[in-house]
């Protein structure tokens, strides 16, 4: 590790879910592949023992991915535990007493936002933020006003460039590749504008219902848990102008450009559905109005995109779990080879999971004497198992101090400015069945652009064309 490396890594919320779903997978994957020599204390309210941390880690990976035996004899000798309350001195002090030598901790708060002050404030007042980093998780805040407030509230204690805003979409591997092929290629340029594409929609469809995170869910509701954050980002990636070259302020310049031209959302460019059978959820009201569905069309205001409908669709209780972005253009301006209604419009398609790939939708003859089409996919696909994870790269790339990855507090702010209006004045909230694409007036919100593309599984893969790619 470098000279600024953190030499030290603290989680707080240790015993909790996020630590116990990603964290300790992170953090194996770390040691084995970059070492990651530095201690790791686990923090959290139970008075638990060393041994017990370590033990958790140990049902962690055998649930998330298995055991690496050398990788974990390493982390589990680095792993130290340090019971006490958020608000009390005391735990701070025993935190800085456990630091020894360390002179540059990464301190991950992977507990609720409402904490994050405390934290911030015993780390400061004992000394432990001294030269630290913190990773904050989302929600950072619960709408504009509450997100500057939070903000207001780190940085008293941390400085801007010590402050890494996880939104692990960023961290994902095919996130990254979209970023790449539309930036190292020059086919896509000419075309990824108003002139050539009608539409463009991001779909992000879980299968699953809450999950038992009913209460929280509750809380949030899928425009503040993913469309405010996830779905936005990707947006942002997608649509924004070539930054000048891969470095923090550049990219994170345009991404922040970008979000800024986004017409805050009104009424009529929302429809919010909640699966039926949502509230008999654990921790849902029986009357609950939160939604578990959002389909949106956004609007950007700038000299690209001004006129090109985006269209956001998330939710649970969908058909099946993937998310896509899929980039519409237009039809050729003349069909010479026959009937215009059977010309289909070429699209780029960028499938993020579960199966990874970027297709380019085309028309081709079919064989025979007849000059008719149908249709092909030139479909690149690469996914190997040695993938890093969404929070291996970016618990990484914080310990070096790079913040590319992480979400910026003028982004979240424009973020923020575009969902706010619904939040506080929502539309009506729409039933639907689980197993279908969310309620029919979502439908309506498409339709002058030739409705929703559903996603199937595998697309790419089961649809006539060329394949490349390992
Ligand atoms: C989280 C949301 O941020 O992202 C969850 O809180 C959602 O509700 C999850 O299921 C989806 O992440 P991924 O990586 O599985 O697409």
């Amino acid at each position: 590790m470098g000279r600024s490396d953190s030499d030290a890594f603290v989680f707080f919320g240790a015993t909790g879910d996020l630590a116990y779903k990603q964290i300790f997978v992170a953090l194996q994957a770390l040691v084995r592949r970059d070492n990651f020599d530095m201690p790791i204390i686990g923090v959290a309210g139970s008075d638990w023992t060393d041994a017990q941390l370590r033990d958790r880690a140990k049902d962690s990976l055998e649930h998330n991915g298995g055991v690496d035996k050398a990788a974990f004899k390493k982390l589990s000798s680095r792993l130290h535990y340090i019971g006490g309350d958020y608000k009390d001195p005391a735990t701070y002090k025993r935190l800085r007493e456990a630091l020894g030598d360390a002179v540059r901790p990464l301190h991950y708060l992977a507990v609720p936002p409402d904490l994050f002050e405390a934290v911030a404030r015993g780390l400061a007042e004992s000394g432990c933020a001294k030269n630290a980093r913190v990773v904050v998780e989302k929600p950072f805040g619960h709408d504009l006003a509450s997100a500057r407030d939070l903000n207001r509230t780190l940085l008293q204690f941390f400085p801007e460039p010590a402050i890494f805003r996880v939104d692990h979409y960023l961290g994902k591997e095919p996130v990254q590749n979209m970023l790449f092929f539309r930036f190292a290629n020059t086919f896509l340029e000419p075309v990824w504008n108003r002139n050539y594409v009608s539409s463009v929609q991001i779909t992000m469809a879980e299968k699953f219902g809450v999950n038992g995170r009913g209460k929280f869910y509750e809380e949030v509701g899928a425009i503040r848990d993913v469309v405010q954050n996830h779905m936005l980002q990707v947006t942002a990636l997608l649509a924004m102008e070539a930054p000048s070259r891969n470095d923090t302020d550049a990219v994170r310049d345009q991404k922040a450009a970008l979000l800024k031209a986004i017409r805050p959302l009104e009424r009529r460019d929302v429809v919010r559905g909640q699966y039926s059978g949502y509230r008999k959820e654990e921790g849902v009201a029986k009357d609950s109005q939160v939604e578990t569905f959002a389909a949106v069309r956004l609007h950007i205001d700038n000299w690209r995109w001004a006129g090109v409908p985006f269209y956001i669709r998330a939710g649970k209780c969908l058909p099946l779990t993937t998310t896509e972005i899929r980039v519409e253009l237009k039809r050729p301006p003349l069909s010479v080879f026959g009937d215009p209604e059977h010309d289909l419009p070429n699209h780029i398609e960028f499938r993020l999971s579960p199966d990874v790939f970027i297709s380019m939708g085309a028309q081709a003859k079919a064989p025979g004497e007849e000059m008719s089409g149908e249709p092909v996919n030139l479909v690149v696909r690469r996914q190997t198992s040695e993938e890093m994870t969404a929070y291996e790269r970016l618990l990484g790339d914080a310990a070096r101090g790079d913040q590319l990855l992480f979400a910026r507090q003028d982004s979240v702010e424009a973020e923020w400015r575009i969902v706010d209006p619904v939040l506080k004045n929502p539309p009506p909230v729409k039933e639907y069945e689980p197993a279908t694409w969310g309620p029919e007036k979502a439908d309506a919100l498409a339709s002058s652009t030739g409705g929703w593309h559903n996603p199937t599984p595998d697309e790419g893969g089961h649809t006539a064309g060329s394949e490349k790619g390992r």
